[in-house]
């Protein structure tokens, strides 16, 4: 399973890309706003300088036809990009359309296996199952990836399956071991996934009884 860093704040990306372990990066309309970013463009290629990997920015239009005007406007930005387009009717569309030209889509707000069908259908590149938010409202959000998993093995679709909105080290863990071929994380959890009290505590004792060494 490949890490991406879910996050559109470019000194996060820059500390993250040092460790070598991130291969991508998911943005979202959401996260552009946090991050401070009126220009949307210049973010993303910034963060394309710097990640070696796959780089998603989301449409804001709705209608299909401005979907799809707008996915070829953000897919030219560079090559790494992929487009991210809200799964719904006009959205599948679009995603129809731009794959067929071979444009790179990862379809978000994906709630359910159906949802995840027709993106794979489409010839999404990625389908983005929401985790967080399904737990958040009292439903399994990482049943829901599992089973995406499962029928796209049982049926040959070739979609890669992206665990987003994963809030936690075991969200992580729980989609590693249901074969997400991606999870995208905030740069916290990303840093929660270092840390082991017997680490710490391990750490501390090899260094306490050096130090004793030392001083005989
Ligand atoms: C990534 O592609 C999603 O936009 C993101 O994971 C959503 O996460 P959230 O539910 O924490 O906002």
């Amino acid at each position: 399973m490949r890490i991406w860093l879910d996050t559109a704040d470019i000194k996060e990306i820059r500390e993250a890309s040092r460790l070598g372990v991130v291969s991508g990066v998911t943005t979202n309309p959401s996260l552009a706003a946090k991050a401070g970013h009126s220009d949307l463009k210049s973010a993303v290629l910034e963060i394309c300088s710097i990640i070696d990997g796959p780089v998603c920015a989301e449409v804001l239009s709705q209608d299909p036809y401005e979907m799809i005007h707008e996915g070829r406007r953000i897919a030219s930005w560079a090559p790494k990009v992929v487009v991210k387009i809200p799964v719904g009717e006009a959205g599948i569309e679009a995603i129809s359309v731009l794959s067929k030209e071979g444009i790179a889509v990862n379809q978000t707000l994906t709630f359910s296996v159906n949802q995840a069908i027709l993106g794979g259908l489409a010839g999404a590149a990625y389908v983005s199952p929401f985790v967080g938010r399904l737990d958040d409202v009292g439903q399994d959000g990482m049943k829901l990836v599992s089973e995406i998993v499962e029928v796209f093995n049982t049926h040959d679709i070739r979609t890669k399956v992206l665990a987003a909105s994963l809030r936690h080290p075991m969200h992580v863990v729980e989609a590693a071991r249901v074969g997400a071929h991606i999870a995208t994380m905030p740069y916290k959890v990303l840093k929660q996934m270092f840390h082991h009290p017997l680490t710490d505590a391990g750490l501390k004792k090899f260094m306490e009884d050096w130090r004793s060494l030392a001083r005989v």
